[in-house]
């Protein structure tokens, strides 16, 4: 089922939350055409004061329902704690908005299917910020896998194509594939919502771990992940060690530390092939912060291998050429502005009124496989994936 949007209509905007998230949002949908900031809301007054003024938003709340009780809202865009995605974003739906929201989709896979189905049962778009996958070198690294570009070649940024055919690609089938986000010292506030389970969810699995499970998925065609075999730890967490200046504006919540400081998980796919998750805030095993992705094909290899956000020289390719191992480092040059682009294509596709598939069910995916890996490492042994 799909609504059709007047495509030429502007479409008004509320954002919720001030931090990096919601200010990136922000900004992101005021430099773009046909859209207008109508709403922002947060606690912090004085930031609020000053983001609404600059950036020209005539009407400003402390909190999220009276931001979502206004009726003239078409777009709710969520970037505040990970437990209040779920109530802000069902409450926008079931009011007929379309809803932008930051990673991960929710604090558990039952949330987020009930947040799926809001969006099914209105028909309203439901996206996810999964922003790191709008990079160059991943969009590259998608359109070579399915045989589509070649290192010399421009890099298309809007191609949301992975291997068309799995096993046809430049690297054949892709058997194993390792992803991480490791941090040396970078804690997201050690005494905020982001390392407290009710209002987070789960530590750096579930906070940098989305993007990378989202990268590899992404990058492998959409394989279903069907177990999950964990471990996490915080040792470096509950000992005050690894907290970094990034702090986020929402004030301390006094909440104990009790999610994960590392985590990592061996996931069997439906097809046999297999992903190496890893993710930590804090390890003594990094010089500063690395986002890797590496996929292990029948007939090569690639890897993405980004050192503390590089925006060059990022992208690997493993082949043999006439029987001689090869390697090649395409030159793919990494503009800023990722949040923008995905906010384009959500903006593209709610003006398009094809919905089909644009609803959160990549997403609600991605959630169940966080349950599952902190299942697993609760349980000390492999568990399903709920499907
Ligand atoms: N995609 C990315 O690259 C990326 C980067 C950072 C954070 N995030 C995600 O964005 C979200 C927010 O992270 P952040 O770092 O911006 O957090 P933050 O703590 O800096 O900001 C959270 C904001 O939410 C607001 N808020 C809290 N309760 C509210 C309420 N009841 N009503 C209205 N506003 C309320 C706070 O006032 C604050 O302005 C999280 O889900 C996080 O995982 C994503």
């Amino acid at each position: 089922m799909s609504t059709t949007t007047d495509a030429s209509r502007t479409l008004r905007v509320g954002v919720v939350g001030l931090g990096f998230a919601g200010t990136t949002h922000l900004d992101a949908f005021t430099a773009l055409p046909g859209v207008e900031v109508i709403a922002l809301a947060g606690q912090e007054p004085e930031r609020l004061r000053e983001l609404a003024t600059s950036r020209g938003v005539p009407n400003a709340y402390a909190d999220w329902q009276d931001l979502v009780a206004r009726d003239d809202l078409d777009i709710v865009s969520i970037g505040v704690p990970n437990s209040l995605h779920h109530p802000i974003a069902v409450a926008a739906l079931e009011s007929g908005k379309h809803v932008f929201c930051e990673k991960p989709l929710a604090t558990t896979g039952e949330q987020a299917q009930e947040m799926v189905d809001a969006a099914l049962r209105n028909d309203r778009v439901l996206e996810v910020a999964y922003n790191h996958r709008r990079r160059a070198d991943v969009q590259f690294l998608a359109n070579h896998l399915r045989g589509g570009q070649t290192a010399g070649d421009a890099v298309d940024t809007t191609d949301d194509g992975a291997l068309a055919t799995p096993g046809t690609g430049p690297i054949g089938t892709v058997y194993h594939a390792r992803a991480s986000w490791l941090r040396r010292a970078g804690i997201p506030g050690i005494r905020s919502w982001f390392v407290n389970k009710e209002t987070a969810g789960g530590g750096p699995l579930i906070d940098l771990g989305s993007h990378v499970l989202d990268i590899a998925l992404h990058l492998m065609g959409e394989p279903t992940v069907v177990t999950a075999s964990a471990v996490t730890y915080n040792e470096l967490g509950r000992a005050g060690r690894g907290g970094s200046d990034r702090d986020p504006v929402s004030a301390a919540t006094g909440r104990p530390f009790d999610v994960e400081d590392f985590a990592s998980a061996l996931l069997r796919f439906e097809d046999g092939s297999s992903l190496l998750l890893q993710a930590s805030w804090a390890s003594y095993s990094k010089d500063a912060e690395d986002i890797e992705v590496e996929l292990l094909g029948s007939t090569g290899g690639a890897r993405l291998f980004i050192r503390d956000y590089a925006t060059e020289g990022t992208v690997t390719l493993y082949s043999d050429e006439q029987g001689i191992p090869t390697v090649t480092r395409p030159g793919v040059q990494v503009p800023a502005g990722h949040h923008q682009r995905v906010i384009e294509e959500f903006l593209a596709t709610i003006r398009s009124g094809r919905h089909d598939g644009h609803h959160g069910e990549f997403a609600l995916h991605r959630s169940r496989v966080v349950d599952a890996v902190y299942a697993s490492a609760q349980a000390g042994h492999e568990v399903e994936v709920v499907r």
